[in-house]
């Protein structure tokens, strides 16, 4: 198939392939997170990160397969440096969770864009994040409810490590 004729105007292709940096991003500093989990000894809440990590790379592909699909070209920019450093587990949850609402935010701008392009055809795409991000926002903000709920207890903090190191490393919800 030629790139000659994009189905993609400018302005929505430029968009998504700054989404792509941002998911990519996001992932970045998941993998991050987990890192700083298993320097703690954490490994729970460190394969729970990883698992996020694997996921946010899904979110890119999936942008990255759409933009193909739409004959437009993929064009990957530099991904910042994460910070690798937190004060506690429940610093990180309430970090990731405001990173989610963050994100939340861009992918509703991105709908606005379609919706000012009248790119029906991205609009309908991007529900399915839409709808990713109600629950990527629960399950990081549900964590961060029960990280306060544990606060500095030791058996309370272990327990739930443990449960978190119950979510596979293959992309869970
Ligand atoms: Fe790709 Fe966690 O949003």
């Amino acid at each position: 198939m030629g790139k000659e004729i994009e189905l993609l105007n400018d302005n929505m292709k430029s968009a998504i392939n700054d989404q792509i940096n941002a998911e990519l991003y996001s992932a970045y500093l998941y993998l991050s997170m987990a890192a700083y989990f298993e320097n703690i000894n954490f490994p729970g809440m460190a394969t729970w990160m990883k698992a996020q990590a694997q996921e946010e790379v899904g979110h890119a592909m999936k942008f990255y397969g759409y933009v193909f699909d739409r004959d437009a070209k993929v064009e990957l920019k530099a991904i910042d440096g994460p910070k690798t450093e937190w004060g506690s587990p429940l610093e990180v949850f309430q970090e990731a969770y405001e990173h989610e609402k963050k994100v939340t935010g861009l992918i509703h701008k991105l709908v606005d864009l379609a919706n000012d392009e009248k790119d029906h055809a991205t609009r309908s795409f991007l529900n399915w994040y839409v709808d990713e991000q109600v629950e990527e926002e629960a399950s990081t903000k549900e964590i961060v409810d029960r990280l306060e709920t544990v606060g500095d207890s030791k058996p309370g903090l272990f327990m739930l490590d443990r449960e978190l190191g119950g979510r596979g490393t293959g992309g869970g919800e």
